[in-house]
């Protein structure tokens, strides 16, 4: 089993900081809505695959989740003046009917590029796998080329759904 929490390190601007992996849970609505609120328009619409309005709902969305066994939200964590500020997260849920999970992510705009969206992703992994999960899958769109990039560099396969998306999928080695 992977531990639940760990600590990587990024550089942002030519400085390092320690930055910790965890599970949400409840209490961490009103700082990830905060996160969500800060990123920029662009990053924000790609993860959501659209505009949305209701940030704070779906922040509560996002950590509510995480009681169901098989969904979990992960969230990469900075230490800055004694309290944690969310600088990443990813969600995963788990669909027996199609017998894959399915993930959505996103870093902080000044940390992406620094390998935090990579670090994040072998945390997921390592956890859907723990949870006894083979598959593993997103769709994003065909002009996200971060994404497809990320996932590209994770190993992951990248097939065109339409005109305007691309299905990721990755097989879990247990
Ligand atoms: C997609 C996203 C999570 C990537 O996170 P990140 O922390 O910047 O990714 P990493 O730094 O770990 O990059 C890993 C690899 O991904 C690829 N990659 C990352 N950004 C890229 C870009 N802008 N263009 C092309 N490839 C890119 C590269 O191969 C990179 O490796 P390299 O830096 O050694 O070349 C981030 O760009 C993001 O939050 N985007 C907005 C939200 C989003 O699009 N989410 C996906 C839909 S759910």
């Amino acid at each position: 089993m992977s531990k639940l929490s760990s600590d990587v390190v990024v550089e942002s601007n030519g400085t390092k900081a320690i930055v910790c992996i965890r599970a949400a849970d409840a209490s961490d609505a009103e700082n990830l809505s905060a996160y969500f609120t800060g990123l920029s328009t662009r990053a924000r619409n790609r993860r959501f695959m659209g505009a949305r309005a209701d940030i704070a709902a779906l922040a509560a969305e996002c950590v509510a989740r995480t009681s169901h066994p098989g969904h979990f939200t992960l969230l990469a964590e900075l230490r800055q003046e004694g309290r944690g500020v969310i600088i990443g997260e990813t969600l995963y849920a788990y669909d027996a009917a199609a017998r894959h999970g399915e993930f959505a992510i996103s870093v902080a705009d000044a940390f992406q590029r620094t390998g935090l969206g990579l670090q994040m992703m072998t945390a997921m992994e390592r956890r859907a796998s723990d949870l006894g999960h083979e598959m593993i899958a997103a769709e994003t769109a065909r002009a996200n080329a971060e994404m497809r990039g990320l996932a590209k560099k994770a190993g992951f396969s990248d097939t065109d759904l339409d005109w305007q998306s691309v299905h990721l999928a990755k097989r879990l080695w247990r």
